[in-house]
């Protein structure tokens, strides 16, 4: 689907967005494995979650939906049954890993699939410390999809992450709930924490020395109701927009501001932009506020290190940003961007060329000078939901108009993300 976008005099608004993408898969699995019934509010309406809540309905799990509130009866740690086709994980990196932890320690055996997308993807950064383990995979090349898993006894183990990724964490906790013994796992630096707050908030044992997390097994987790907060990474749209377009204020409200997951805004203020954080309040052990944005003339930052698994989701949008600042702005330490749902370095640098930009692409990021005239161009999603919604916010400031192809993959974290985009022209 092509959607055209005219530049923005200026947008005005007060708006949610779509629940936490990362809270919504995690809320569906845990509650999936907890005793007991519970009720999720403000799930995310993507795609990838409804690929999570159908792995987990072929595993047996009881779910009823009414809009974005699930009804969960939770089966326990060892009430999933035996699906009778393969698991389809659709886009979604955060389903199969995730997926892949909870399967490895099942007593039946089980395959796990995803979209072409999902199939190029990296999973021996799962795969190899499952094994450790005791896990029985097999997977294309070592590393890509489908997986053959073969549910067995696990023991625990001590596990230092190569990468620094929530979702390589997560799926080895999870793997630990069903395991022999502690198991432990290092973060080479600070990642989203999501999985460790909710456990402990379902009541399983899990503990964090520094920045090592340990998981016992033994205590069930136990059903309680979640209320999913607004995804930081879909609300950033708006709030770079914001800080983007002359005149514009826009106030996203009950947005997750866990500091793991709040380094674009950090980022925004550090350019200049002028930033308003009110209403703090903590539900179901995550932060919840309300964001509210106003533009200012931005200048250039560098980004790196422990800051990049903060704004990862964010960096294609931070790049348009980046076009817009005064000064040249530096991206490094990002080389995960090459395997996310496209290579987004490589899709960033190619939409921004096409709008008449100059950009330096490097191996871990990007070099762009500011500011610099966009011209309205045909640009591609390359198949990627934050491609096609960041690209829509440079739309906005670009000369003339931009069409976006493939714009139907924003669907896959934020559907009506281009109504709400009309409504917010003033
Ligand atoms: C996620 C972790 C991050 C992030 C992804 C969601 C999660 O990926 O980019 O969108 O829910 O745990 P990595 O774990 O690969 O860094």
């Amino acid at each position: 689907m092509n959607i055209p976008i005219r530049p923005a005099h200026c947008l005005k608004g007060t708006l949610t967005v779509p629940g936490d993408k990362s809270l919504s898969h995690r809320a569906l699995m845990f509650s999936a494995l907890a005793q007991g019934n519970a009720t999720v509010r403000g799930l995310g309406p993507g795609a990838d979650v409804k690929s999570t809540a159908a792995c987990l309905k072929a595993l047996g799990v009881a779910l009823e939906w009414n809009g974005t509130t699930c009804h969960i009866y939770g089966a326990g740690l060892h009430g999933l049954r035996v699906p009778t086709a393969p698991l389809d994980a659709g886009n979604s990196g955060t389903a199969m890993r995730l997926l892949l932890g909870i399967l490895a320690g099942q007593s039946f055996d089980t395959t796990l699939m995803g979209d072409e997308s999902l199939s190029r993807r990296p999973m021996g950064r799962v795969i190899q410390p499952l094994m450790q383990m005791g896990a029985r995979i097999q997977a294309h090349e070592g590393t890509y999809a489908p997986l053959k898993i073969q549910g067995t006894a696990l023991k625990g183990f001590s596990y230092e992450m190569l990468v620094a990724s929530a979702q390589v964490q997560s799926a080895l906790l999870l793997a630990g709930l069903y395991a022999q013994g502690p198991t432990t796992v290092i973060e080479p630096g600070p990642i989203r924490d999501h999985t460790e707050r909710m456990l402990s908030y379902l009541g399983a044992d899990v503990k964090r020395e520094g920045p090592a997390v340990t998981v016992r097994p033994g205590n069930a987790l136990k059903a309680k109701d979640v209320e999913v907060p607004g995804d930081p990474s879909s609300a950033a749209f708006w709030l770079g927009a914001a800080a983007l377009v002359a005149g514009s204020t826009i106030t996203v409200k009950n947005v997750c501001v866990n500091s793991t997951r709040t380094g674009f805004v950090d980022a925004l203020q550090a350019m200049g932009a002028d930033v308003r954080r009110e209403n703090e309040r903590m539900m179901c052990n995550e932060p919840h506020a309300d964001l509210t944005v106003s533009a200012s003339p931005l200048k250039a930052v560098e980004i790196s290190g422990e800051l990049i698994p903060r704004l990862i989701d964010e960096l294609p949008l931070l790049a348009i940003l980046a076009t817009q600042a005064r000064g040249t702005t530096t991206v490094r330490d990002a080389q995960e961007l090459r395997v996310k749902e496209t290579d987004r370095i490589q899709a960033v640098a190619t939409n921004l060329r096409r709008m008449g930009a100059r950009v330096e692409e490097r191996e871990d990021g990007w070099i762009i000078p500011g500011p610099q005239v966009l011209q309205g161009a045909t640009l591609d999603s390359f198949g990627d939901h934050r491609i096609a919604m960041a690209f829509s916010i440079a739309a906005l400031v670009a000369q003339g108009a931009t069409t976006i192809q493939g714009a139907q993959w924003a669907d896959i974290s934020y559907p009506g993300f281009f109504r709400e985009l009309e409504r917010l022209r003033a």
